[in-house]
């Protein structure tokens, strides 16, 4: 898991002004508190108290600050707390309360949280959806909670060894004596890589599609797919020139071991709402079979070096993944989840805020991060 990247904590409309209490929100493997004020913007601060320990999220909405369930200290949507009742009314609340506060922007209909301490002009931005906005186009979302490494869902996403086997709707199950995987290239892109390939894949099962799509039967169809940053995919299906599908995820590890996925799938064909039906259960359908495959992998995170799987050319855009992670690593955004975990009954941390960069001595540590170079450590004791 990484800092430093914008994550997707909510759908706006989760987010509602007025509500009695913040929604609580797990993200890297910590709490969240979020709610909106009275100007319409939503807030996300760390949801443990700087006092002792108290949950925010499970405190009330004050005007626009949240007040902690257990002693009353109350703190603003910056992080500082604005009220320590027990100190009594104009007492001077020391600066080192404050709570981490985090950037928020809402975009595509959902709250982005950019969870590290980079200052604003050095941050990664959001994935762009071109097609968002064009009214040619139509959009549904699924939303998906994944017993998964989230990494392993964006390698399965870039992969395209694994359409014919895991998905009968996009391939023919390796019945055809002559199938394989044509060559592609790999093209790196600003935070991401990704491919363009060409593949055999069968008519689609409703008429209304075929038609749409130009469709006559089984096809050759372009694919193109890569990510953007750790956690975020964008998937190109053109069945034909005038029909296509642009699906992106936007992955939220809740933990090392729990994926939240929002996608959003667009249509350039079909573009009427009554087909969202259609859409929506065929884009559940395939999730499914892709949620069958990854859950059982074996070792349940990918691992520190490519050598402890066979590699084949079918799999080089997850091999330059791989190498955009060990890029981040080294600039030290990476989790130390082997520390975190050791940890994890006697040490709340806090994913470290930008505010960090201005003061120091906060109550709680920032959470530890992987030194430079930590993965590349642990894959040379693995050879050991
Ligand atoms: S733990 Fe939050 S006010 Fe005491
Ligand atoms: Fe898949």
């Amino acid at each position: 898991m990484f800092i430093n990247f914008w994550y997707v904590a909510a759908q706006s409309g989760e987010i509602t002004f007025g509500a009695e209490r913040p929604v609580k929100v797990r993200m890297l493997g910590h709490n969240f508190a979020l709610w909106r004020d009275k100007s319409g913007q939503v807030r996300c601060i760390s949801d443990t108290c700087s006092h002792r320990g108290g949950a925010l999220a499970d405190g009330r909405i004050r005007g626009d600050c949240v007040e902690c369930p257990y002693h009353g200290w109350t703190f603003s949507g910056d992080g500082q707390c604005v009220r320590l009742p027990s100190l009594g009314p104009n007492a001077k609340i020391p600066d080192r309360t404050q709570v981490d506060a985090y950037p928020v922007q809402e975009k595509y209909g959902l709250v982005h949280v950019f969870l590290g301490d980079l200052p604003e002009a050095e941050r990664p931005p959001i994935i762009d959806i071109p097609e968002y906005d064009n009214p040619a186009w139509r959009f549904i979302r699924l939303g998906l909670t994944w017993n998964v490494d989230y990494k392993r869902a964006i390698e399965n996403t870039m992969d395209p060894g694994h359409n014919e086997f895991t998905h009968p709707t996009h391939g023919f199950l390796g019945v055809k004596p002559d199938y394989y995987v044509r060559d592609y290239e790999v093209e790196d892109r600003p935070w991401g890589t990704g491919s363009w390939h060409h593949m055999d894949t069968p008519t689609l099962a409703q008429r209304d599609m075929n038609q749409a799509a130009g469709r006559t039967g089984d096809k050759v169809v372009q694919n193109g797919a890569g990510h953007f940053g750790p956690h975020c995919t964008w998937t190109h299906i053109h069945p034909s020139d005038q029909a296509h599908m642009h699906g992106y995820a936007f992955h939220t590890p809740v933990d090392e071991v729990t994926d939240r996925i929002c996608v959003l799938f667009g249509r350039s064909f079909l573009a009427d709402a009554k087909y969202d039906q259609t859409f929506e259960a065929r884009a559940a359908f395939i999730a499914e079979q892709d949620r069958y495959v990854l859950e059982p992998l074996h070792p349940k995170l990918t691992p520190h070096q490519n050598t402890h799987e066979f590699f084949v050319p079918a799999d080089k855009t997850i091999a330059r993944y791989r190498d955009y992670i060990r890029q981040w690593e080294e600039r030290g955004w990476r989790i130390d989840i082997t520390r975190l975990r050791a940890d994890r009954d006697t040490v709340v941390h806090a994913i470290p805020s930008p505010a960090r960069r201005e003061r120091k001595g906060w109550v709680l540590p920032a959470v530890p991060l992987l030194a430079a170079g930590g993965a590349a450590a642990a894959a040379k004791k693995d050879r050991a």
